[in-house]
């Protein structure tokens, strides 16, 4: 856990940063993002010691790291910049196992866990005996991340890694990225200018300006409560839409769902729908657990003697629940063609419901500006 307590820093009278305090658990990719001059390298080569807090603290695992030694310190991190830092009268294998050297780990060890890293970031190991100016820029960003990670370090920082790549070798890397960070659990603090980076890798996004903190939180809630314009600027005005798999059933259902019993009678369902304005009622019991779905058009069409509508009800319905993402629910409309989808609980309980309608105002919700 590296945690920081009313950090500040100046250069000379200038303060470039001012009383910054999070907290970044262990294993949570954080990212920090702002616009250039914000601050966001500053607070990075703060958690290695590259630079000093003019004021406040930073501890890991509530140590104040101004007690560790500096090069202790640095060699239990990894630490990937965007020039990648490789040294150029260097083979790109003893770039990699410089760390691993220094601190004397066995030769046998040392190549065998070079071809894993080598494995691991998805590069041939025959680029081992070269040189740096000799690989495309992201092979030497695989090979920044394949030198972090070779001595297992707990924290990696990496500063803008990959802005300066094309954005297909960007997009594969992130891929390569996100699929280490769900295998390895590493504590991860990536600084980025780019939203969209920072929303595919985050488990949390800090939000800096000129200095400042302005926003800590999972990129969820960044993008649905944004805590002010200045967040919301810099996020995108409904830029939630690009991220759909953020919004979740329970933002767009229908909360209190017109309902019937088993035991009601069809005059009384009929006459229900009637005054609802609705051609379906969601059938449940004192518990509120869902037994199906009666239809308007079935009443109309079936056996016209029964007076209840137990023969009616349509037991065979797809549900959702209301973590499931607006991309799942299209997939499950595609998928059954219903537009009528109840929103149950783990329990099976009635919590919503999902129609054409609420759908399609959700929808158009992008179009539209907002008054207030
Ligand atoms: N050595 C320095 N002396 C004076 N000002 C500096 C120094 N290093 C950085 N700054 C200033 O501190 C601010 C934050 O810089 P930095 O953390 O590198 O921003 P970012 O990484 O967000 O682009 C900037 O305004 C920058 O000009
Ligand atoms: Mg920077």
């Amino acid at each position: 856990m590296i945690v920081f307590k009313d950090v500040s820093k100046n250069y000379k009278n200038v303060t470039v940063l001012k009383n910054i305090s999070f907290t970044i658990e262990d294993g949570d990719l954080v990212c920090l993002i702002g616009e250039s001059g914000c601050g966001k390298t500053t607070t990075l080569k703060m958690i290695n010691k590259l630079l000093l807090p003019t004021s406040g603290e930073i501890t890991i695992n509530r140590q104040n790291i101004k007690n560790i030694n500096d090069i202790k310190l640095r060699r239990k991190m990894g630490y990937v910049i965007q020039q990648t830092g490789l040294f150029s009268h260097m083979t790109i294998r003893e770039n990699i196992e410089i760390i691993a050297k220094i601190e004397h780990m066995p030769e046998e060890k040392r190549k065998k866990r070079v071809r894993e890293m080598m494995e691991m970031v998805d590069l041939n190991e025959n680029l081992l005996d070269r040189y740096p100016n000799e690989l495309s820029g992201g092979q030497l960003q695989r090979i920044g991340i394949a030198r972090a990670f070779m001595t297992d370090p707990k924290i990696i920082l990496m500063d803008e890694p990959f802005s300066a790549l094309d954005p297909m070798s960007r997009t594969s890397l992130q891929d390569e990225l996100l699929k280490l960070q769900r295998k390895f659990h590493k504590t991860i603090v990536f600084v980025t200018h780019d939203m969209d980076e920072a929303i595919k890798l985050a488990d949390k996004i800090a939000i800096m300006d000129q200095g400042e903190l302005i926003q800590y939180d999972t990129p969820e809630n960044i993008l649905k409560h944004p805590a002010n314009d200045f967040v919301e600027d810099f996020v995108g005005h409904k830029r939630i839409w690009n991220s759909p798999e953020f919004i979740k059933v329970k933002d767009i259902m229908i909360t209190r769902p017109i309902t019937c019993k088993e035991e009601d009678s069809k005059f009384y369902c009929i006459n229900k729908m009637r005054m609802s304005k609705v051609d379906s009622l969601m059938v449940v019991n004192d518990e509120k657990e869902l037994l199906g779905i009666l239809y308007a058009e079935s009443l109309r069409l079936k056996n016209k003697k029964a007076n209840g509508i137990k023969d009616y009800i349509e037991k065979d319905i797809v549900s959702v629940k209301e973590n499931d993402s607006i991309v799942d629910l299209a997939k499950i409309i595609k998928d059954t063609k219903s537009a009528t989808i109840p929103v149950i609980d783990r329990k099976n309980h009635l919590t919503g419901l999902i129609t054409r309608s609420s759908l399609i105002t959700a929808l158009s919700q992008q179009f539209v500006e907002e008054d207030d």
